[in-house]
């Protein structure tokens, strides 16, 4: 290894402990969990922590909902999250909570000495107040009529119609959310973090960390806009931390949660005696401290929390990493379409390193949204990973347990073995600076070589020929050679393959030791290490996806899809002159794609219409039966000829449509009244 050996402590976001984990919030533990697998396989400390984010409004609601307490809820959550991540093989050191013991005396610790050091201000301010529930409404909990557009059924933040942004107390007509009553503004006491304060501070910060460009680009643009104090108190109820010496006062969830990655570190420091909380967060550590996060919640981290740490007189994070989000073929992750993958829904019918694979190829430095995309995903793992990494060693292992006892050949030939090592510190130094989709670009070419050589050699062709036997053990023994060298690079990305290649190679693949000399080593007999991707596992996914909406999500009402229109006086509805016709004829209108051509007999007179319903009906089913027609709408002339009135049907279209029939006994002509 060049380097020496760094300390380093790196998180990933604290998911939400109110719901799964799906495989949106899976790029972010993958891509953390590479990086902090191949820092340690480099030789490095290092140390991926990781909790659950326990507290707020959200999840206190969500607890009432299911009639639990919320300390069970999160309790149940944390357990699914862990079982989750740990089956898609990422290697927390901890995982914790933010509603622990350490978290709590930390949150206390570090906002008394903001408070002490002049930091926290206190005002009072006036907001909605849900009379019924006797609880303060966070704007996602206030629902109402934009003000701008006048879209009903909006958010107290935003328009989802029209995306104008607006505080609450701006929107018509305003609900609770949780209760339906209608808000109140009432006054209440809060303390703010005072960020301004710090801007000279986060400046210096913003220019001596290894910030993405666009994430430096986007904190310049918030100096440009000015800082603002940040409330981070709420009033009880509330499911969090209460405030020192302020009771009923609560600390605001997004004040205790990154002080959680602290948390779940003091936590594994209590349980290690090699482990020193103060090396890695004291203000003079020199340990590295490194958060991956989301692109959404770039503001806490590179402004809100550097503050706080400095205000508080501990180090700060030598940077902050943000990713994009995951769409899955092209589009935002969507419940209907079963494109909103949960990660146990994946695990059940998908080996987690096709994933872990297909991310890494896709991921860069950049804070670019990542393509999911299911038939591209399919046919990547495939090609790379089953048709040309994995197939490197099922042409050559086999010949090796056969007819050489299961050992390697001193290989005589070195020079891919050199060509393979020479690409060591470009694939680490890929790693390092988080191009992991580069990293596995050059180990996928290194691949290519290898099987390009095999096929020229074709050690399946020497293994019949008496006197080309020690031709192809070289051969099979370079390959299998070969094959170890891309598997170590692979290692932080394939964690499982590799462990199952060290099985069967019989030794550990260690970055350090990649210039091993495998002469004369026994390996054990090849047993498959990876199937391909089907397209019915990925059908199934999606199946079951879809089904997951069918059982969470109460379908709208009719009336909630379509409302009542305005009220119309009865001289209104006179006007309409409803029959009961019977359809003498039906037929298809040949240039039409929608219409059937009708004759309706009323009884003595006879009436065309053109029927927008061939979607739904056969013209043959039609023939003979009674329907209801609007039959004094002002003739129209269509292309095919005149339609002299209007049938009557329900539904929202294509084979869902309804015409009306009225009971037997009605006699065409009769008027419907
Ligand atoms: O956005 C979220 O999902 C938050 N739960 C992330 C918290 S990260 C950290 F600050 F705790
Ligand atoms: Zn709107």
């Amino acid at each position: 290894m060049a380097t020496s050996q760094r300390k380093i402590l790196v998180t990933s976001a604290l998911p939400y402990a109110n719901g799964p984990i799906h495989l949106g919030h899976m790029l972010e533990y993958i891509q953390t969990d590479i990086w902090a697998r191949f820092q340690k396989l480099r030789g490095h400390e290092c140390h991926y922590i990781c909790a659950d984010d326990a507290h707020g409004t959200p999840i206190m609601l969500k607890a009432q909902q299911l009639g639990l307490a919320p300390e069970e809820m999160i309790a149940q959550v944390q357990k699914e999250h862990e079982q989750d991540f740990a089956d898609f093989n990422i290697a927390f050191d901890n995982f914790h909570s933010t509603h622990s013991d350490e978290n709590r005396a930390l949150a206390s610790d570090i906002y008394l000495k903001l408070r002490d050091g002049g930091y926290i201000k206190s005002r009072t301010i006036s907001q909605l107040f849900d009379p019924e529930k006797s609880m303060f409404l966070p704007d996602r909990f206030v629902k109402g009529t934009c003000p701008k557009c006048k879209s009903v059924d909006q958010y107290g933040d935003n328009c989802d119609n029209c995306g104008a942004t607006y505080s609450p107390t701006d929107l018509i007509d305003p609900k609770s959310a949780v209760s339906g009553a209608t808000p109140v503004m009432k006054d209440s006491e809060h303390f703010f973090f005072d960020l301004p304060t710090f801007e000279e501070m986060l400046k210096e910060w913003t220019r001596s960390g290894s910030l993405q460009q666009e994430m430096a680009n986007k904190l310049g643009e918030w100096f440009d806009q000015g800082l603002q104090q940040w409330d981070i108190s709420r009033d009880a109820p509330y499911f969090g931390f209460e405030i020192p010496d302020a009771p009923g006062k609560f600390f605001y969830v997004w004040l205790d949660a990154p002080i959680g990655y602290m948390g779940s570190f003091k936590n594994l420091c209590d349980k290690r005696d090699d482990l020193n909380f103060d090396d890695f967060w004291a203000k003079d550590s020199t340990a590295e401290v490194y958060h991956f996060i989301g692109k959404d919640i770039v503001y806490f981290h590179s402004l809100f929390w550097p503050a706080m740490l400095e205000g508080a007189g501990y180090r700060k994070p030598n940077s902050v990493y943000a990713h994009g989000y995951v769409t899955v073929n092209g589009a935002k992750m969507s419940k209907s379409k079963g494109t909103f993958i949960k990660a146990r829904t994946y695990l059940d019918n998908l080996n987690p390193e096709y994933l872990r694979y297909y991310y890494a190829a896709k991921l860069s430095s950049r804070i670019d949204d990542l393509d999911l995309n299911l038939e591209d995903f399919a046919q990547r793992v495939n090609s790379d990973l089953v048709g040309k990494l994995v197939n490197l060693a099922s042409r050559t292992a086999g010949f090796i347990s056969k007819r050489f006892d299961g050992k390697l050949a001193q290989v005589e030939d070195q020079s891919l073995t050199e060509l393979f090592l020479a690409k060591q510190e470009t694939i680490a130094q890929f790693y390092e600076t988080r191009e992991f989709g580069k990293a596995m670009r050059e180990i996928m070419a290194l691949a290519d070589i290898a099987n390009g050589y095999v096929a020229d050699a074709a050690p399946w062709q020497l293994i019949k020929q008496d006197d080309k036997q020690q031709e192809a053990h070289q051969v099979c023994s370079n390959a299998l050679n070969l094959f170890r060298i891309l598997v170590t690079y692979l290692k932080p990305v394939l964690p499982q393959l590799a462990k199952d290649v060290e099985g069967f190679l019989q030794l550990t693949l260690t970055w350090n030791d990649l210039g091993r000399d495998l002469s004369g080593h026994e390996i054990a007999p090849f047993k498959a290490l990876m199937q391909r991707v089907e397209m019915k596992d990925i059908e199934a996914i999606i199946a079951a996806s879809t089904e997951n909406l069918q059982v969470t999500e109460a379908p709208k009402s009719q009336l909630e899809l379509d409302p009542i229109s305005e009220e119309i006086s009865f001289d209104d509805f006179a006007k309409l002159d409803l029959r009961i016709a019977r359809i003498a004829k039906a037929e298809h209108v040949p240039e039409a794609n929608k219409l059937l051509k009708l004759q309706l007999d009323l009884g003595g007179e006879t009436k065309q219409v053109f029927a927008g319903i061939k979607s739904a009906y056969a013209p043959e089913d039609l023939e003979g039966k009674l329907t209801v027609m609007v039959a004094n709408l002002a003739p129209r002339k269509m292309r095919f000829g005149m339609s002299e009135g209007m049938v009557l049907a329900a539904g929202p279209g294509k084979k869902d449509l309804w015409i009306l029939e009225p009971h037997e006994g009605a006699q065409p002509g009769m008027r419907v009244k």
